[in-house]
């Protein structure tokens, strides 16, 4: 009827076989595709099936490989691809961190994902976008795994989600780079990189005390494409709260819900004046709140300036 051969179909059941589909064949009947669950498919078609935004991952482009997708992210700027354009990567080569760091990025069942935005955005609030990304990203693991018993998901401001097992130390399983170009001193895109450990077990030996991944946490493979959509449906909402307000108030409750620095004593790295103190929140620019050792007034610290560590560990 659909005038297609036996071998062709064969030949699409072993291509989908190999992308990992559960297909069951039985002589002389045909095929069956079996129950998706516990799967990890992660490909185009399976993330935006999942997709519920009008903008954001679309377009949305899949690749394997690349070398770092916040710079494919500003080469399709250059093309005039719209805001909201997605590249999602399964490996990336020369994966970039923050402070001109490596973010190490291999083919072991992670996420590398940056999205272009085109925002109307007076540059100084811009920094918070970090900040929405990160709480989205929380939301979307609290959504797809946040029932794992003995897994605390967390955020360490302003942008690293972490992870706690049974009570023990918070390491990280996410990271955000945003980097933006200007032309003629406005904003022509900005792009928010998030590298997630996935279904990751191993780590090098320069990470492995500070970093895991939601497989690890959670003793549970996780579905690659349900949590890559899920963070981008929670992201175009988060946006445009942010974008209706251009700060931080409205999305502030649902941060500091799970912001694991609250109450901890932190070391304030600034390299013009380090200090020590409680830090207790965040206010409505995303800055977070220190209340200095020996007193003193309350201190607001914006993440593009310093970087803070635990006094007892990495939180
Ligand atoms: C950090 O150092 O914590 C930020 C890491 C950001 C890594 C992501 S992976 C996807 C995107 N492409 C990159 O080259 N970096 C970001």
């Amino acid at each position: 009827m659909l005038r297609v051969s036996r071998t062709a179909v064969w030949k699409n059941i072993q291509k989908l076989k190999e992308e990992g589909y559960p297909i069951e064949a039985v002589t002389n009947k045909g095929y069956r595709l079996l129950s998706m669950e516990e799967t990890d498919i992660f490909n185009r078609e399976q993330i935006v099936g999942k997709l519920s935004t009008s903008w954001a991952g679309r377009p949305l482009i899949f690749k394997e490989e690349t070398g770092s997708t916040n710079d494919d992210v500003f080469a399709l700027a250059a093309e005039g691809c719209p805001h909201g354009t997605l590249v999602v990567a399964a490996r990336q080569t020369a994966g970039k961190g923050r402070r001109g760091r490596t973010w190490i990025s291999p083919q072991e069942g992670n996420i590398y994902m940056s999205i272009l935005l085109k925002p109307d955005l007076r540059p100084e609030v811009t920094p918070m976008l970090t900040v929405v990304m990160a709480l989205s990203v929380y939301q979307a693991a609290e959504s797809i795994c946040g029932d794992s018993a003995g897994c605390r998901f967390g955020i360490k401001w302003p942008n690293d989600i972490v992870a706690s097992v049974d009570g023990g130390a918070y390491r990280k399983l996410c990271g955000i780079l945003t980097e933006m170009r200007m032309e003629d001193s406005e904003i022509s895109a900005i792009t928010i990189g998030t590298g997630l450990n996935v279904n990751q077990t191993e780590f090098a030996p320069e990470i492995a005390e500070n970093a895991t991944s939601f497989s690890l946490s959670t003793g549970k493979k996780i579905n690659r494409a349900a949590l890559t959509a899920a963070i981008w449906n929670h992201f175009e909402k988060n946006y445009a709260l942010f974008v209706q307000n251009q700060d931080f108030s409205a999305l502030r409750p649902a941060y500091e819900a799970g912001l694991v620095n609250c109450g901890k004593s932190v070391h304030v790295l600034d390299p013009r004046e380090p200090f020590t103190g409680t830090a207790i929140g965040i206010n409505d620019l995303g800055e977070l709140l220190v209340q200095p050792d020996g007193g003193g007034p309350v201190r607001a610290i914006g993440s593009g300036e310093v970087s803070v560590r635990g006094v007892k560990g990495y939180v």
